[in-house]
């Protein structure tokens, strides 16, 4: 392969569906390629090889990459050796079927098996037109244990491989903690794509933050579909938990200013987690820890492990030990079963808990989990619509009034870079409360609309130069409305 590099390097094209852990994937195996020769491209047309790294959770992400297959087909025709191939979630699922529908499609390689991938993508290519189909799957439950502790080492080694340098430029970086999940709510296809539980050793994810801290990253997310149910016992027996890997970043790496963590799961939220989020200042009082549901009917059925009460004494106990904290969700609204008085029940559960947002998804059967085999998906897509659109509502509310309290607290803003937001409502807060129109007039000095997030994860928009793209700021809350704070900067802050 070490040919490749130097001849014309080939072009890649990679395309990223669903969650922060195959956005992770792919800036890994997009690191692997490019050590390897390949050199990625926005334009589809030009590129050599086409990947799609894809998620299967709701059917609807799952049309999406259909569609991009569907249009791939007569690029295949016209040009033999262009090599597709589909990495993730969905080709774990729908393993070698994939090729009787999409018969077009070269690669396929699951999210247990990107450590393969170079290689996979090289022996297509190599074989160009007379290829032979390349792929890697986990497969089964009994031949991933017996092949599990080989697959962790070498999933370690993909984590391990990431090249970071200060040139990059970036603020924000994931950093995987565990991989995979043992949960198997009725619902998921994730345990049966993304294997069980392996959590990396504490010592590479600090190794790890501190580099990219060391290059220049202002917050680093830790990743894990839950997250707050990391172990390791080392070889000596050595226990490190959820609280003390967190306490020990926060001490090894002091030159990091915000460290995150998504997604929780609100069962194992331990107290002494809690605590460490109290005690460590540059750790985000943020919590995404999704409770699915307000019935305990449906959450039994769910396997959530977890009744409603409970979930309200999480709340209670994490907002006793900081009344600051922010706290988000997810909802599935017309799970099988779900009458209205259950739906009322997520309603009441919105609006006690105070969510900072909430993702809200209806039901979508996925194909090998028990719910699709156990339960009829007999709530009418009508309803699920209507209870989508209640819940979204009322979730609107709750954003509101809490942004509503932030209005003249100043805040420190993470800026990610200039707002898209131009929609009219912005733009009428804008002019009205921010004076926007005479800082529009001033935008030939380099003054834009920028956008950044506070530490709990809300949305700020305000001028700002573009240079401070990247940089941590102060800035006073002047309006808000559900989704978005609008603010006036204050002063950069520099110093940690
Ligand atoms: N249907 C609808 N929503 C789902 N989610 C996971 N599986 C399904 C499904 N089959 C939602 C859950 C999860 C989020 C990532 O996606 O709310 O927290
Ligand atoms: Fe899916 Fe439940 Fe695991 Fe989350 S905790 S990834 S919803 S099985």
């Amino acid at each position: 392969m070490a040919q490749n590099s130097r001849d014309m390097k080939r072009k890649l094209y990679l395309e990223t569906f669903g969650c922060q852990m195959n956005v992770l994937d792919s800036e890994l195996v997009l690191g692997q390629l490019r050590a390897h020769g390949y050199e990625s491209t926005e334009d589809r047309d030009r590129a050599d090889v086409i990947l799609f790294n894809t998620c299967s959770v709701r059917e609807h992400a799952e049309q999406k990459v259909w569609s991009r297959l569907g249009e791939l087909r007569p690029h295949k025709q016209q040009r033999p050796e262009l090599v597709i191939g589909v990495i993730g979630c969905m080709a774990e699922r729908d393993g070698t079927d994939l090729f009787r529908r999409y018969p077009h499609v070269d690669l396929l390689c699951g999210p247990g098996e990107l450590d393969k991938l170079t290689q996979l993508v090289h022996n297509a290519v190599i074989t160009g037109a007379d290829r032979t189909r390349q792929v890697a799957l986990m497969g089964s439950n009994t031949r991933r244990s017996a092949t599990l502790a080989a697959a962790e080492d070498n999933l370690e080694l993909l984590d391990l491989s990431r090249s970071i340098s200060s040139e990059d430029d970036i603020a924000q970086a994931y950093v995987r903690i565990t991989r995979g999940c043992n949960k198997f709510c009725s619902y998921c296809v994730v345990p049966y794509t993304r294997g069980p539980e392996v959590h990396r050793p504490p010592g590479n994810i600090i190794e790890e933050v501190k580099r990219l801290a060391q290059a220049g990253v202002r917050e680093v997310t830790l990743l894990g579909q839950t997250v707050n149910h990391y172990h390791y016992r080392d070889g000596d027996g050595r226990q490190t938990t959820f609280a003390q890997l967190l306490y020990d970043i926060h001490e090894a790496v002091t030159e990091l200013p915000r460290l995150r963590f998504v997604t929780s799961f609100p069962r194992d939220f331990t107290n002494e987690a809690l605590q460490a989020m109290r005690d460590c200042s540059r750790i985000c009082r943020y919590l995404h820890a999704p409770a699915q549901h307000g019935s305990d009917r449906i959450l039994k059925a769910m396997n959530r492990g977890y009744t409603a009460g409970q979930y309200y004494d999480f709340v209670d106990r994490a907002r006793g030990m900081m009344s600051d904290i922010s706290i988000a969700s997810d909802f599935i609204v017309g799970f099988p079963g779900e009458t209205e008085e259950d739906f009322e029940l997520t309603m009441e559960m919105v609006r006690r808990c105070r969510f900072k947002n909430s993702f809200i998804f209806k039901y979508s059967p996925r194909p090998g989990t028990v719910a699709i085999d156990r339960f009829a998906d007999d709530v009418a897509d009508a309803d699920k619509r209507s209870r989508n659109n209640r819940l979204l509502a009322v979730q609107q509310e709750v954003s509101e009034s809490i942004n509503r309290q932030m209005i003249d607290r100043t805040v420190q803003v993470l800026v990610e870079g200039e707002s898209k937001l131009v929609s009219r409502q912005a733009a009428a807060v804008g002019k009205v409360e921010l004076g926007w129109q005479r800082r529009a007039d001033e935008s030939s000095a380099g003054e834009t609309q920028m956008v950044g997030r506070t530490a709990g994860d809300q949305i700020v928009v305000f001028p700002a130069p573009r240079s401070l793209k990247g940089q941590l700021v102060e800035v006073r809350i002047v309006g808000a409305k559900n989704l978005t704070l609008f603010g006036k900067l204050q002063e950069v802050a520099v110093s940690v």
